[in-house]
């Protein structure tokens, strides 16, 4: 019997560097565990819509109002079966009803040990900020089930770096950065087997 390919839709904001790795990672092998059938996007800015241009993924930008009232949105990924939904860099609040509709099926990747530096309003940036402000020995990546609190949801797997006392916000955000591209696609196949 064939193996089952997960279908899986990548929400981004920004850059995209990971739903790029992922897009990459997922077609690497020829026997496929997962597939990248379509990415959304909230931001007409976002860099992410570039990638999937070169790399030949259907990209839809949503706006905000599509994520508050999500009845169109569920819909549209129901139609595609899509298995799993993946925040890659996504902003906006998930609404309750995707994740009813979506139980144990969204994951997020954040650049932090949650629950340190996670919630409304710490992404980026800001996120490796406080960990320097806070003089903090060690940071690293959280990969967690999306439930209706930012951030909150049970935690799949956490990786850790050391931070050295050179350590600025260029290099934090860097390593982080090479840490997910490295993690994330992994921690995907083992849920995905
Ligand atoms: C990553 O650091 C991720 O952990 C966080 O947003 C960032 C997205 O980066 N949720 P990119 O757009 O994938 O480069």
């Amino acid at each position: 019997m064939e193996n089952k390919v997960y279908k899986i839709a990548i929400l981004a904001s920004g850059a995209g560097s990971n739903a790029k790795n992922l897009i990459l990672d997922s077609r690497k092998d020829s026997n496929k565990v997962y597939k990248v059938e379509l990415v959304i996007t909230n931001n007409k800015d976002a860099g992410v819509i570039n990638i999937c241009h070169q790399l030949g993924v259907p990209c839809f930008l949503w706006k905000k109002d599509s994520f508050l009232s999500p009845d169109f949105l569920i819909n549209s990924l129901k139609n595609n079966s899509i298995d799993y939904i993946i925040l890659a860099g996504f902003l906006l609040k998930i609404s309750d009803k995707i994740i009813e509709n979506f139980p144990k099926k969204i994951i997020n990747i954040h650049p932090s040990l949650l629950p340190k530096y996670g919630g409304n309003g710490m992404y980026g940036n800001k996120v490796h900020q406080a960990v320097l402000d806070n003089k903090e020995k060690e940071s690293g990546i959280t990969i967690h089930f999306v439930n209706e609190h930012y951030d909150e949801g049970e935690i799949i797997s956490q990786k850790k770096i050391s931070l050295n006392e050179l350590e600025t916000i260029n290099s934090l955000r860097e390593r982080i950065n090479i840490l997910e591209h490295e993690e994330f696609p992994k921690t995907l196949r083992l849920i995905f087997k």
